[in-house]
Parts: C-alpha cells; sequence; structure tokens
C-alpha cells in the first residue's frame, strides 16, 4: 500500500512568506537583514534553529531571555498574518490531488516543522481530510532529519519507501530522501534539484503522474 505525506508551509498554503516577512523584520529590528537566497536555508526549518541560524548570519548573540522573547514575538508577528486564512488561501491545484488521493482511498498525512500547523489545517478546512498529523508539537529533530516524515508515515501504516513526500524546502527534500520516500519537489528546479521529481507548483501535475507513482 502506498501513502502521500504533505509538507504544509509552501506547499499546501503560501504561509512561507508570512514566515519570510516575520523572521526580516526580526532581523532588521536587531539591525541587520538576510537574502531572499539565505531564506531558502530556513524552509522546513524548526523556529528554535531558524533563529540561530539567522543570528549567526547577523553576527548577534542573545541571552537566553532574549532568544525567548524574539521566538514569541515572531510567533506573534506571523500569527497575525494567518488570522484570516479561509479555504481560499489553500495553493492552486492542491485540492484536486487531495480529492483524487481520497477517491482512491490513499492514505494522507500531514509531516510539518510547524506548531501553527493544527490551526492553519482549520482555518482552510482541510483537517478531516487527513489520517495523520505530524507537526512541531511531535518532533525533536528538525528537517533534514527524517523524523517527521518518518513518525508520518508509522501513523498511516505505510512503509517508508511507499510513501510520497511533497515538499517545497531543500531540508524537507533531503529529509525525505534520507527516509528513503519519494519526493516530489514543490519550487525552483535549481534549489529543489535534490528531489526524485520538480514541479513549479500542484497546477503542473498531472492526475497521471500520480497515478504512475502509486501504481508502481
Ligand atoms: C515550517 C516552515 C518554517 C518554520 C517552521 C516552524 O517548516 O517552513 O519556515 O520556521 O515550520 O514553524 P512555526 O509555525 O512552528 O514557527
Ligand atoms: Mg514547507
Amino acid at each position: 500500500m502506498k501513502g502521500v505525506i504533505f509538507d504544509l508551509d509552501g506547499v499546501i498554503v503560501d504561509t512561507a512568506k508570512f514566515h519570510f516577512l516575520a523572521w526580516k523584520k526580526l532581523a532588521n529590528d536587531l539591525g541587520f537583514d538576510f537574502t531572499e537566497l539565505q531564506n531558502e536555508e530556513l524552509k522546513g526549518v524548526s523556529r528554535v534553529r531558524s533563529l540561530e541560524k539567522i543570528l549567526k548570519w547577523g553576527n548577534t548573540s542573545l541571552s537566553e531571555d532574549e532568544f525567548k522573547e524574539k521566538m514569541a514575538a515572531k510567533n506573534d508577528h506571523y500569527l497575525s498574518y494567518i488570522t484570516n486564512l479561509t479555504s481560499k488561501d489553500i495553493l492552486p491545484g492542491v485540492s484536486r490531488i487531495i480529492d483524487f488521493l481520497t477517491e482512491q482511498n490513499i492514505p494522507i498525512s500531514l509531516g510539518s516543522a510547524s506548531k501553527n500547523a493544527r490551526p492553519i489545517l482549520k482555518k482552510t478546512g482541510l483537517m478531516d481530510k487527513f489520517h495523520a498529523i505530524v507537526d512541531g508539537n511531535d518532533v525533536s529533530k528538525a528537517k533534514p532529519d527524517p523524523e517527521v516524515f518518518i513518525i508520518a508515515a508509522e501513523k498511516i501504516g505505510v512503509a517508508k519507501e511507499n510513501c510520497l513526500v511533497f515538499e517545497d524546502s531543500v531540508a524537507g527534500v533531503q529529509a525525505a530522501n534520507i527516509a528513503g520516500m519519494t519526493s516530489i519537489g514543490i519550487g525552483e528546479k535549481d534549489v529543489l534539484h535534490e528531489a526524485d521529481h520538480i514541479f513549479n507548483s500542484f497546477e503542473e501535475i498531472e492526475i497521471d503522474f500520480i497515478k504512475n507513482l502509486l501504481t508502481t
């Protein structure tokens, strides 16, 4: 039996841009900036690990209390962007694929580093589509460690090598590859070249392509 694991931010919803804006403001408040290319390194990476990376880029260190404050401030700012999220914010082409998988009785799992995953799935009306949800509250190791996907596969009872993973981040593609799953990158070919298959968006994915992967 095959199963499908979806990342959330930048795959199902366009929230990756809000993480970027919130981290950028945090860096700017500390007196430095980082590029969109550097931001690719933050995608798929946990909140703590992201702040560690950003502080390194800015040659800045914080006390333990300041670190916690900055993490909370970033999350508050991020939450202000996603308050009004609805099903209209589901990225184009995603629902078509989820509906097809549901019709075919293929188990679907979420594999996200975000601690905000559940509220986002609720707001977009997708909660019931998932047979299992593994998010930032369930894992201790950040992508590219495969932990999140391994747990996601276990929860739907599908062997690792029979899982397809949709990912928009380099760290996530690497995590899927390390887990021995089939990685499908959603984004730019230059960035996600390690993925087994790459598409600019879900709109480019033909149902036959998915059918093929599910039957081979
Ligand atoms: C996802 C996003 C990252 C984000 C991480 C933690 O993997 O791609 O940009 O930092 O989740 O999200 P959270 O909502 O818990 O801060
Ligand atoms: Mg992502």
